[in-house]
């Protein structure tokens, strides 16, 4: 087979690490990839969001399979085109796409099929979104519906917060287009978790569970980023937690979808609260987490790549993925001043003598190689050390020691990944 991943960050890297590892693959290209993946896997430089030339590359290259990372180019409809010259694309359409893309959309799907999700209600015009607010009780959250870069939810403790976030969004355009539209919705208190599960459209099949780290500081504190690392397992989603999440939320939205006439076909991945009600869905993403991924992708003992064929053609019904039993943990590297901006093109050294640690597996996500030939930071995330134990607490003993033989001044990293898990 010849397959096409699209994107360029540390997910990329790891999905491109595993389907290297494929008896079934025989040419493997990543558009546009990073200088990682370069050392294992041709890329093509052609962005995750020029579509047409991601299609016309695909077709004079007869790739069978396109297996499509960051969420954009499923919004514009990548999938789409390539179903429509008969090549196999792993990742919604961009109707589907739009659980993610819309917040009022999935919150509207929820409220139709019955998912335990927050109260909520959609406006676009502040007199009767403040009118909405003057009845709730505090804490209350202010969403942008479209696509924000994570940072479109505002947490607000008071509702001169709350109408004010509504003025920033609905008449300041604090999130452009993506803030014309709003969702308000109650908080819900409980313990956050992510869930993932591959779906062909009418079956789901549920990934082992992984828990990244959001906030940029330790302890959870500062901004909030893409993902500072993950571990895998996640002692939270015990087996009963994915029955109930399962039954209650993934298996009906995949039904809500397809009976709406938007199969949904990918991976499904859920942003929970688990609360004392029991697991509520807080979002959704069309997309693997990143750095999620990693972890996940190390832990994986399975072939991934009929999985993503099943999944395309409609055939994961009964179908089954084995993991290790050990665990996995991975410690994202980030350039200074990152999720804020940052400096490009500093020289990363080490980063052979780090992936010389017993388990340890180096993923990069913003690197580059400059003119004499040295790995370099392009990007706010970079690097994605990961590694694997008996234990979480043994993987994070070696992530560290990994991310300790890495010579890199402008970078940074947390130095609590997984301290949730113990
Ligand atoms: P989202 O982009 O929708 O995942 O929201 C970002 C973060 O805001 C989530 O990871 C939660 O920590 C928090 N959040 C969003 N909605 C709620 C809610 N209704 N109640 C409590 N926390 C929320
Ligand atoms: N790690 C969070 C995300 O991928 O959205």
């Amino acid at each position: 087979m010849k397959v096409l991943v699209v994107g360029g960050g540390g997910r990329e890297h790891a999905l491109c690490w595993v389907i290297n590892g494929s008896p079934l693959v025989d040419k493997l290209w990543c558009a546009p990839g990073n200088a990682g993946i370069a050392l294992e896997t041709e890329c093509v430089a052609i962005g995750a969001e020029d579509v047409d030339a991601l299609v016309n590359f695909s077709k004079e290259n007869r790739v069978d399979l396109v297996v499509i990372g960051p969420e954009a180019p499923l919004v514009l409809g990548l999938a789409d085109l390539l179903q429509e010259i008969g090549i196999r694309a792993f990742g919604p359409s961009a109707e589907a796409a739009v659980l993610e893309g819309s917040k009022g959309f999935m919150k509207d799907l929820c409220a139709r099929h019955d998912i335990p999700t927050a109260a909520y209600a959609r406006f676009t015009e502040p007199e009767p979104a403040k009118a909405f607010v003057s009845e709730m009780d505090p804490p209350i959250v202010v969403k942008a519906d479209g696509l924000a870069a994570g940072k479109g939810v505002i947490i607000c403790e008071t509702v001169d917060q709350a109408n004010a976030a509504v003025d920033d969004m609905l008449t300041g355009g604090a999130f452009g287009d993506a803030g014309a539209e709003i969702v308000i919705e109650e908080f819900m208190g409980g313990v956050e978790a992510s869930f993932f599960a591959l779906v062909d459209g009418e079956n789901a099949l549920p990934l082992a569970s992984a828990q990244d780290h959001k906030r940029v500081g330790d302890g959870d504190t500062g901004p909030n980023t893409g993902g500072m690392g993950a571990y895998s397992p996640a002692p939270v989603v015990t087996e009963q937690i994915t029955q109930e999440v399962m039954d209650r939320i993934i298996l009906p939205t995949v039904a809500g979808m397809k009976a709406e006439g938007k199969p949904y076909q990918g991976v499904l991945y859920a942003g929970l609260m688990l609360t004392d009600e029991g697991p509520k869905l807080v979002e959704y993403n069309v997309r693997f987490g990143d750095p999620e991924c990693q972890v996940l992708m190390t832990r994986l003992m399975s072939d991934l790549v009929p999985a993503l064929v099943a999944a395309c053609d409609g055939e994961l019904k009964d179908f089954d993925l084995r993991w290790f039993d050990e665990a996995a943990m991975t410690v994202v590297m980030a350039t200074q001043g990152y999720p804020g901006p940052y400096e490009k093109g500093s020289v990363i050294r080490g980063l052979e003598n780090a992936a010389k640690i017993a388990g340890a597996t180096i993923f990069h996500a913003g690197t580059g190689t400059n003119d004499n030939g040295e790995i370099t930071a392009t990007g706010g995330r970079v690097l994605s050390v990961t590694a694997n134990a008996n234990t979480i607490s043994e993987a994070q003993e070696r992530a560290y020691k990994a991310v300790d033989r890495i010579d890199w001044p402008e970078g940074f990293c947390r130095r609590d990944i997984g301290w949730r898990a113990f």
